[in-house]
């Protein structure tokens, strides 16, 4: 360990834990502590307390505790170090340098930064000299204009005549430092040393603190041969635990409450330049458990973002099966297929940041893509493939290392192969002894819809006959009829947020077409999934957080009698409009019981 834990407490004492969380949360005083709503999870009734004698934060509702530097760890996104070297300069403490070695190696790498950053200054001055015109002419091909190109850093360098060894040379860089930079390559076979890029469009990349480290570099021919090279390993940059734009998208991420995560580097700027500012890539490689790791630093569901075909499937599907070990309550993966074998880039071109958003919006939880993975477009017909089925999918369950997420995954697992397979009863929605477990895999982890024909994925046969039935809808006039019953459904939900509690299983397997309300529903199951009481201004309090208070005065509204019964009229009117009736008889019983019960707010789930 770097620091030493004296170190650690000096810094600690000098920091004024209440002023620091104090620019995050509101803060009452009660005698020597402080208290106000906790940050991490919805509450109206102050359970968050903190305290500058005993240096320490701590929530009794979700439990959430620590120091300064873990403050900073949960709420900026920071590392360890990080959270450190942030407090210590606010503080000022000095942190000693560790041994002469370590001393030396961080001088050797504070040099090569300064090297890199210079090589990124040549590049970006070179796009807008003569010889950087093909490479403009590029861009502007692209939709990407002077302002996009200074924002990236983009550039551009120059083809064959070792362009940036002369420049650097000139500067005093040293050969060594200009081939331990990543810059060039070294000489060999009678060969002189030779600059690593040329005549390509850079992309600079960022470490975490936004200090240039490498680059990217895309041919500008268009069936040039690679089409893009990246910087090999040095001391600054590792292409397995780094990831493009990761220093802006932390940011945006932790205000997004999301992060994005694209395949290339042009994504990465159409996302943002689209106002998707908390947009990654990897640099070059598939997803590593490094770059996950980072990811789940800054938000606990990341986006994936991958083409609709069949290369985009395998590469998800890898993503997947990379994160079952490490998955944690609350941490889990989101997934995105696009149509048409469009990448971020081309779908934003062609549709649009709205149509995005809406992508965006209905990404896939890892539970059904996991589901649909092992079901869709495999016939399921015998005895003997069900059981084969039911084997894969203990097999997914038994690489995930958290008993808990793997207890709710089996159940999920269990509960949809029941649905799918196993209930002969012709009426929809869970049979007499089905399960009634909803599925939830960790607090504000995926779930399944419980939908009993799953949404398919993208390309699927079924995607095509489902497209089929809902043109029909639209022509038939009811897609005006069902879009009225969606808001009315949602005012009900904003209105009277408990409801989710009490209808958490209605809720969970309704089919929602509006992307906004789909997005409400998956929030308010999340929060009924960890315990929060759904108490209205709670919620209200909870998406401002999460920057979603626009989704609640979408569906603003003003309250009714008897919202539970209104509700479960709307879901019903709705389920016939899908053409799936709900049994009007369950619906009856299910309310005498919930009536009967004492309200104790928490619902019957
Ligand atoms: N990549 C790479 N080497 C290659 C091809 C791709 O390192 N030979 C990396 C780059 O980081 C690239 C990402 O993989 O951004 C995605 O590649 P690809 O999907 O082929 O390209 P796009 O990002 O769509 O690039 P473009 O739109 O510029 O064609
Ligand atoms: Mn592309």
């Amino acid at each position: 360990m770097r620091y030493g834990e004296g170190l650690l407490e000096e810094i600690r004492r000098r920091t004024d834990l209440v002023a620091l969380v104090g620019r995050r949360v509101k803060l009452v005083r009660k005698g020597r502590v402080m208290w106000g709503c906790c940050p991490f999870h919805a509450e109206k009734s102050p359970s968050f307390k903190v305290e500058n004698e005993r240096r320490l934060y701590k929530c009794f509702g979700c439990g959430k505790g620590g120091d300064a530097f873990k403050w900073l760890i949960e709420t900026e996104g920071l590392s360890f170090p990080e959270s450190v070297e942030k407090l210590a300069a606010e503080v000022g403490v000095e942190l000693p340098k560790w041994s002469p070695e370590d001393e030396e190696r961080e001088q050797k790498k504070k040099s090569l930064y300064d090297v890199v950053e210079l090589a990124a200054k040549f590049y970006e001055a070179q796009l807008f000299e003569p010889a950087g015109r093909e490479a403009r002419d590029y861009l502007k091909g692209r939709g990407l204009d002077g302002a996009a190109a200074k924002q990236f850093r983009l550039g551009y360098s120059p083809g064959g005549n070792n362009a940036l060894i002369n420049h650097l040379t000139a500067q005093n860089v040293t050969q060594d430092d200009i081939i331990a930079a990543g810059l060039a390559r070294a000489a060999e076979d009678g060969r002189p040393m030779r600059d690593f890029f040329y005549n390509r469009l850079m992309f600079p990349i960022g470490d975490g603190r936004g200090r240039i480290v490498a680059f990217g570099a895309r041919a500008l021919e268009a069936d040039a041969k690679p089409k893009y090279i990246n910087t090999g390993e040095t001391s600054l940059f590792s292409k397995g635990s780094q990831l493009y734009n990761f220093a802006t998208a932390r940011a945006a991420a932790i205000k997004a409450g999301t992060i994005i995560v694209a395949e290339g580097y042009m994504d990465v700027i159409a996302l943002a330049r689209a106002g998707f500012t908390h947009s990654v890539a990897p640099l070059g490689t598939a997803m590593t458990e490094d770059q996950l790791h980072l990811l789940w630093r800054t938000a606990p569901e990341p986006i994936l973002a991958f083409d609709g075909d069949a290369a985009g499937l395998k590469a998800a599907h890898r993503a997947a099966h990379l994160a079952l070990p490490h998955l944690k309550a609350g941490y889990s993966l989101r997934f995105v297929f696009l149509p048409n074998g469009e990448d971020p880039d081309s779908f934003i071109a062609h549709n649009g940041a709205g149509a995005m958003a809406v992508q965006l919006e209905t990404a896939l939880p890892l539970s059904q893509l996991l589901w649909r993975a092992e079901t869709e477009g495999k016939d399921l017909s015998t005895p003997e493939r069900r059981a084969g089925l039911e084997h894969y999918l203990k097999e997914i369950v038994d690489r995930i290392t958290d008993g808990k997420v793997a207890d709710y995954y089996r159940r999920g697992f269990d509960q949809l192969v029941f649905e799918n397979f196993k209930k002969r009863s012709s009426a929809p929605g869970p049979a007499r002894g089905a399960p009634r477990t909803a599925f939830r895999p960790g607090v504000g982890g995926g779930k399944f819809r419980g939908d009993f024909k799953p949404r398919p994925l993208p390309g699927s046969p079924e995607a095509v006959s489902s497209s089929v039935q809902s043109s029909a809808l639209v022509r038939s006039g009811q897609a005006g009829v069902r879009a009225a019953k969606e808001a009315e459904l949602g005012r009900l939900l904003v209105e009277s947020p408990e409801i989710a509690l009490a209808e958490a299983e209605l809720l969970a397997v309704l089919d929602l077409q509006d992307p906004s309300l789909d997005r409400l529903r998956h929030e308010l199951l999340n929060l009924a999934a960890s315990g929060s009481s759904l108490e209205k201004a709670g919620v209200q309090a909870h998406f401002t957080r999460k920057g979603m208070a626009e989704l609640l005065a979408r569906f603003a509204g003003s309250a009714v009698d008897d919202p539970l019964a209104s509700f479960q009229r709307a879901v019903a009117d709705l389920r016939e409009l899908a053409g799936h009736p709900i049994d009007a008889r369950r619906l009856l019983e299910r309310r005498r019981a919930l009536s009967d019960r004492p309200n104790d707010g928490r619902g019957n789930i």
